[in-house]
């Protein structure tokens, strides 16, 4: 078989195999996006639906009973969080009994996040 010059049919079945592995990365991107902002609208349900919203407000604003949680991202990194809700703290309950560990990991993406998203109406569980 002959080599063919780097113009040849070869070559661009080569190329188009490079674009098509781009196109496929491409495609990637945004599916990693919308998974990271389920998590977060998980994460929102679980705090409607497990009374956090109780002491700390629908968004996260804080009441009387509990601190406000939305700036949390830069007072607690992704394991602190995850002790507290798990472990309570001094007038907050533990959690970890109550929560999986997905649920666990939903919250911690809602309250590293910089912006909350709509808090959801609890749902019957
Ligand atoms: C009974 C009220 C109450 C409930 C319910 C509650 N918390 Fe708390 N939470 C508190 C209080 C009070 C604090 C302040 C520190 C302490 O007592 O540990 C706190 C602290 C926190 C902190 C640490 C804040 C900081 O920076 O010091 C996080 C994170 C947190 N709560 C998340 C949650 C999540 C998520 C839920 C629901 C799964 C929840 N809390 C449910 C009362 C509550």
């Amino acid at each position: 078989m002959t080599a063919s010059p780097p113009t040849g049919p070869r070559f661009f079945r080569s190329l188009l195999a490079v674009a098509s592995v781009a196109l496929c990365a491409l495609a990637f991107v945004p599916r990693v996006a919308s998974a990271h902002a389920d998590a977060k609208a998980d994460g929102a349900q679980t705090f409607a639906n497990s009374g956090c919203e109780h002491c700390h407000g629908a968004t996260g604003e804080g009441t009387k009973k509990g601190p406000s949680l939305q700036d949390e991202r830069h007072r607690m990194n992704a394991e602190q969080i995850k002790e507290q809700i798990k472990h309570g703290g001094k007038s907050m309950p533990a959690f970890g009994d109550a929560l999986d560990d997905v649920q666990l990991e939903s919250l911690v993406k809602l309250l590293r996040s910089k912006k909350w998203p709509p808090i959801p109406a609890p749902t019957a569980q």
